[in-house]
């Protein structure tokens, strides 16, 4: 064994693999990331960046990114769309650069990545920055070039992520971006200081839930049992839990090799309806919130033509979704605003089980990079 191999292996700690040290540090790292966000005994953000823009005037807010980033992404146009009522279009980072977007004046592209270093992402900052936008990174490694080329750098705090497949990164990008949010709503007038309290409340009631949700992991492990059987898999999810349904089947693909795919809920009928059967499993990320009732529906059709649904999601959904449901992973009840970050736990929880009893190389999945610096 080199000295390099014995160091990584002490790194994993107790766990078999870097994903699995990485999943179980998330109450940690979105404690600290919050920390870099959040006043925390006033419990209000408290931006530390000299913002080169203001969230007041901004015309239109660009995001691009690639893999789990550009999920992160979606999930933050729901939140600043919602919360500060900006405009928000977002996009992947290879077809961004190509098809040169005209882009608003006074508008700010924010490109989101871990590594600071994938090759489309940066490309896609440098043609934003060309047409005059302010332009803000999310990154988890600041010495980066995609940190050292833009005008701020919003970090994200949860140390070297080894696995592959994002996790603990992704929950901070969405930590992040939530603060974010928050900032943009109170600086646009869009929400209200007492509202802005209870947002900020739900991120840091976050970390608890999440450390309640990982103390489920035999749970999930049995259902990833089932899941390790199926060569198909559809993930669906509406609203803000679309990206959700689109990070859980990318996870379950890039580590399990199971072919995977997420949809948004409401599309069920245009499409992946005509797949459902008893072999494939129907993951549907719903925690209950104002659109449950709609996805619940959607969940019977599928149960009707025999699908077998695995549900996420906490006690209430759970009473609503009544009878026919093949497993349900039960989360605590947040806020609705932090429900696709705590969502993120089991999906990842559920992606990694099936890859062990599948056997595959977990940290390093075939044909993956973690960091894509050529195109
Ligand atoms: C690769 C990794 C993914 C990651 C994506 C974007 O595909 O395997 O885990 O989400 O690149 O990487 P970045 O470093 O820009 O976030």
């Amino acid at each position: 064994q080199t000295s390099s191999a014995s160091a990584a292996l002490a790194d994993k700690g107790n766990h078999r693999h870097f994903m699995a040290k990485e999943i179980y540090e998330q109450p940690e790292t979105i404690s600290h990331t919050l920390a870099h966000y959040v006043d925390l005994s006033e419990e209000k953000v408290a931006l530390r960046e000299d913002l080169p823009f203001d969230f007041a005037k901004l015309s239109r807010l660009t995001i691009t990114a690639c893999g789990t980033a550009f999920y992160a992404g979606l999930v933050a146009k729901y939140w600043f769309e919602r919360y500060a009522r900006l405009a928000v279009d977002v996009d992947v980072a290879s077809e961004f650069r190509y098809r040169e977007p005209p882009l608003a004046d006074n508008g700010l592209t924010l490109v989101i990545s871990q590594s600071g270093e994938t090759a489309d992402t940066l490309a896609a900052l440098r043609y934003a920055a060309k047409s005059g936008q302010h332009i803000a990174a999310l990154v988890n490694v600041q010495e980066s070039t995609i940190a050292r080329e833009s005008h701020v750098v919003f970090p994200t705090l949860c140390g070297p992520e080894i696995g592959v497949a994002s996790t603990k990164a992704f929950t901070a990008q969405l930590t992040a971006l939530a603060s974010l949010a928050i900032a943009a709503g109170q600086a646009r007038g869009t929400i209200s200081a007492s509202e802005a309290h209870t947002l900020v409340r739900a991120l840091v009631e976050l970390p608890s839930a999440v450390s309640e949700v990982l103390r489920h992991e035999k749970s999930i492990e049995g259902i990833a049992r089932h899941l390790a059987r199926a060569s198909d898999v559809l993930y669906l999810g509406r609203g803000q839990m679309f990206p959700l349904a689109l990070e859980g089947a990318l996870k379950l693909k890039e580590i399990s090799y199971i072919h995977a795919e997420g949809y948004a809920a409401g599309e069920l009928k245009h499409g992946p309806i005509a797949l459902v059967n008893e072999e494939m499993p129907v993951v549907v990320v719903a925690p209950s919130d104002d659109l449950m009732e709609k996805t619940l529906s959607n969940m019977h059709e599928v149960s009707a033509r025999g699908g077998k649904i695995i549900l996420i999601t906490d006690a209430e959904g759970r009473a609503q979704a009544g009878d026919g449901i093949s497993d349900i992973i039960e989360m605590p009840r947040v806020h609705p605003f932090v429900a696709p970050i705590l969502s993120s736990i089991p999906v990842q929880l559920l992606a990694y089980h099936t890859a062990v009893f599948m056997g595959t190389d977990v940290d390093q999945p075939r044909n993956l990079a973690k960091s894509v610096t050529v195109e």
